[in-house]
């Protein structure tokens, strides 16, 4: 399958989640807001974090095939859905998951499609440019409705194209310098101010310079 409609005027709404174990990352993909309760999404989920996301049920899959099934069925639909593939955590897996979705890209469809990593650094293998579906979905799936949200514990182990394409960028508590340094980089926060974050407290940088605010995630 070939995603259709290519369409300029979305635009990209692309979010990277970054902090330690512990900091927040999945409590904020399900609580932070970026993702709503009538939105369509799919998980890259191999460690089952997605039970229930803002009140709604994650279906979860173990096989391509029922995860395609589910999937082109959904889709079919104006309705939103939450779809979860939980198969061995490899790149290949990660790869041929984000090739399987890329088909159901649609830039005139009613819902845009938002796509949730979990522990991108695990199946990244270089810290380059993203080649392959998930490098395509974050520089072009943007015309094609796609949203990805990509979770990672460290900044400095993923790729340069899933940082740069991320113009969202959600950041908890950082356990090593080099990673605060390279937020504080990436997102303009002061990297004092990113150095004294605590679990579940975080900046979260909008596109354009200086644009960011703190918060504190609640349960
Ligand atoms: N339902 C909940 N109620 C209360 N506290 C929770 C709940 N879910 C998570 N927490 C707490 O929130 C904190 C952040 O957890 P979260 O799973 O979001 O972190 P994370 O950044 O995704 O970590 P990891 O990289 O290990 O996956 C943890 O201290 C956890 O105990
Ligand atoms: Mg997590």
């Amino acid at each position: 399958m070939q995603p259709i409609n290519p369409n300029n005027a979305l635009d990209n709404e692309h979010c990277l989640y970054v902090a330690g174990s512990g900091g927040g990352k999945t409590t904020a993909v399900k609580k932070f807001g970026r993702i709503k309760g009538t939105d369509q999404v799919v998980f890259w989920d191999p460690h089952q974090d997605y039970d229930t996301i803002q009140q709604r049920k994650v279906r979860r899959y173990k096989t391509f095939k029922a995860f395609f099934a589910a999937l082109r069925a959904a889709r079919a639909t104006k309705r939103g859905f939450k779809i979860a593939l939980t198969v061995p955590e490899s790149r290949k897996n990660f790869l041929k998951f984000c090739e399987v979705v890329k088909g159901f890209g649609d830039g005139l469809h009613a819902k845009r499609l938002h796509v949730v990593i979990e522990e991108l650094p695990q199946v990244t293998e270089s810290v380059g440019k993203e080649v392959g579906a998930y490098g395509w979905l974050l520089t072009v799936g943007r015309k094609f409705g796609f949203i990805v949200h990509s979770v990672a514990q460290r900044v400095v182990e993923i790729s340069k194209t899933a940082v740069s394409q991320s113009v969202y960028k959600w950041v908890g508590v950082q356990f090593s310098r080099a990673d605060a340094k390279r937020m504080s980089d990436e997102t303009d926060v002061p990297l004092s101010d990113i150095l004294n974050l605590n679990p579940l407290e975080y900046y979260f940088k909008s596109p354009n310079a200086g644009n960011f605010k703190k918060g504190r995630l609640t349960f």
